[in-house]
């Protein structure tokens, strides 16, 4: 029987819930211990991925949180509300998907593509959390995030689908006979991605000293991930036994 694709392809299915926990959490902590050292910072929130803002269902009823989970968009706007004097800018190229993020967040500076929010970084904040959320390791927005590093001090929380790029990385360089011309397509890739299996090749990417890592997190098939948190220092929640941190050279 043909496998249904529509949750994946939606940017969210039913274990979303998991990643929205993660982003939850991590978001919080960096920009509360940015905010306790950093009180007048003029801080900005940028979710590069930002879907549609709706959450899905909750796996288990709690009588204190949310029966549906926060996801990035909703992150970004309550963290920021919570640390005070931050903006919001949302980026998502589906147009359907901004305008519901509209009508959910009126608050929020909304943008299409991911070089859209470089003009906005321009105008003198002093510390950006930029979440990294997409459907797959080709759509990082690389250019962008080596961009905004280079724009403003900022901190990255990545969501990296590495079971996905781990199975291209298994492909053989010549195939023993002729690709059909999809496979031939991906298979030329392999190349291109193969440095993003590397944790600390994303701090260098964006010039930081250190990346943490989540443990590998199963949401279906097609997506088992990783969160990267790229900071110059971590929050208290990073820590074994989901978090690892490596060290790694830059060029500071
Ligand atoms: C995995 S979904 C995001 C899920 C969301 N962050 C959440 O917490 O539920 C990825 C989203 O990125 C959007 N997207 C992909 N490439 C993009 C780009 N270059 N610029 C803006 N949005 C992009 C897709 O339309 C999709 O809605």
């Amino acid at each position: 029987m043909a496998r249904s694709r529509t949750r994946d392809n939606a940017g969210k299915s039913a274990m979303s819930w998991k990643k929205h926990g993660l982003l939850w959490r991590i978001a919080r902590g960096q920009a509360h211990a940015f905010r306790v050292t950093h009180p007048e910072a003029r801080c900005v929130l940028v979710d590069m991925h930002a879907g549609d803002g709706a959450g899905v269902d909750m796996p288990q009823l709690d009588l204190f949180e949310p029966s549906v989970s926060r996801p990035s968009a909703q992150v970004a706007v309550h963290v920021a509300r919570d640390i005070g004097g931050a903006d919001v800018i949302l980026c998502e190229q589906n147009r359907a998907k901004r305008t519901q993020l509209a009508a959910r967040f009126p608050e929020a500076t909304i943008v299409r593509e991911h070089h859209d929010v470089l003009p906005y970084l321009m105008r003198g904040y002093d510390w950006a959390l930029v979440f990294n959320d997409p459907c797959g390791y080709a759509s990082h927005g690389i250019d962008t995030l080596e961009k905004i590093a280079r724009t403003v001090r900022s901190d990255f929380l990545i969501v990296f689908n590495e079971r996905a790029l781990g199975r291209l990385m298994g492909m053989k360089d010549v195939p023993d006979k002729p690709d059909p011309p999809r496979v031939a397509q991906v298979r030329q890739v392999k190349h291109r991605y193969a440095w993003m299996m590397e944790p600390a090749a994303w701090a260098r990417l964006v010039d930081k000293p250190q990346v943490a890592r989540s443990r590998m997190i199963h949401a279906s098939s097609g997506f088992t991930y990783r969160i990267l948190v790229l900071s110059t220092t971590f929050c208290q929640l990073i820590k074994p036994p989901l978090w690892e941190t490596i060290a790694c050279k830059t060029s500071r």
